[in-house]
């Protein structure tokens, strides 16, 4: 099923010009009609449809289990609350650890199937088949590099990346290498500030840090986490800006409350 595909206001292009120009450039994530118009009409400048919705939305531990069509399912809520941001749509475990083709087909379908404007990408040179092969076929790439949440596993946890120089090198070179292949942006994931700063000004490309420092053109959190819903997750790198989890839940002791005691609904609030 194909979806009505425009473009919006803030384009590849533009966000090009922001790094050209100096412009620090605002990303969040979102997984869902209602809080994408929220996070657009705030004057976001990219959304990020993660696979972090693994996580946030269906509580997973990890990324992995997300699937094409649930991303999909996600994807498309989100674009139909946007008006002006880029939507960007991560690319599941699995779609780009094969052939270049079952990662074209993916993209291909995240792009006619949701209407969002590129996709992301996780993972450095050893991606480059089919990161390649998906720009070939006029779909904006978005990077990712540091922190790889959907490897995990070979990580073996979810600690800082790149603090030795030989994955540091890696991380420089790789970084190189999507920048020269076409890649619109990378997003750096838990690095240490200075391997961030120097990244950003060796490529020609926006970069989007998360737990990677002011050094970067543009930041990126997970919308729930800065808005304080996620009640127990304070990392370091995490600024809240509202504590959500509290006005929530006290809200809703609220209502729990005005049913019990019959004080709602009131004579008002009834036909
Ligand atoms: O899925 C996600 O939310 C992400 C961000 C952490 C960058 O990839």
């Amino acid at each position: 099923m194909s979806v009505e595909s425009k473009v919006r206001s803030v384009t590849t292009a533009t966000l090009a010009k922001m790094k050209h120009d100096g412009e620090k450039i605002a990303m969040l994530t979102a997984y869902d009609f209602t809080m994408a118009k929220i996070v657009d009409g705030a004057g976001i400048d990219l959304i990020l449809v993660g696979d972090s919705a693994a996580n946030v939305m269906a509580g997973h531990t990890t990324t992995l289990p997300i699937t094409l069509d649930e991303i999909i399912y996600h994807a498309s809520s989100v674009v139909r609350g946007v008006e002006r941001a880029f939507v960007v749509v991560d690319m599941p475990f699995g779609t780009c650890s094969g052939d270049e083709k079952t990662a074209l087909d993916a993209a291909i379908r995240i792009m006619k199937e949701t209407g969002a404007d590129g996709v992301k990408i996780e993972g450095g040179e050893e991606m480059l088949p089919c990161i390649k092969k998906v720009l070939a076929a006029g779909i904006p790439v978005m990077g990712h590099l540091g922190l790889t949440p959907q490897s995990i596993h070979q990580l073996g946890g979810y600690g800082l990346r790149a603090k030795e120089e030989a994955e540091a090198a890696k991380l420089l070179h790789d970084a190189q290498l999507l920048s020269e292949a076409g890649c619109f942006g990378l997003v750096m994931e838990k690095i240490p500030a200075a391997l961030a700063e120097r990244v950003t000004k060796s490529v020609a490309i926006p970069t989007i840090g998360i737990g990677a420092g002011a050094g970067c053109n543009g930041q990126v959190l997970v919308v729930h986490d800065m808005l304080g819903m996620n009640k127990g997750f304070k990392p370091k790198f995490l600024r809240q800006y509202a504590d959500l989890h509290t006005i929530m839940t006290e809200a809703i002791g609220r209502y729990v409350g005005d049913v019990k005691e019959g004080s709602f609904p009131n004579a008002a609030e009834q036909y």
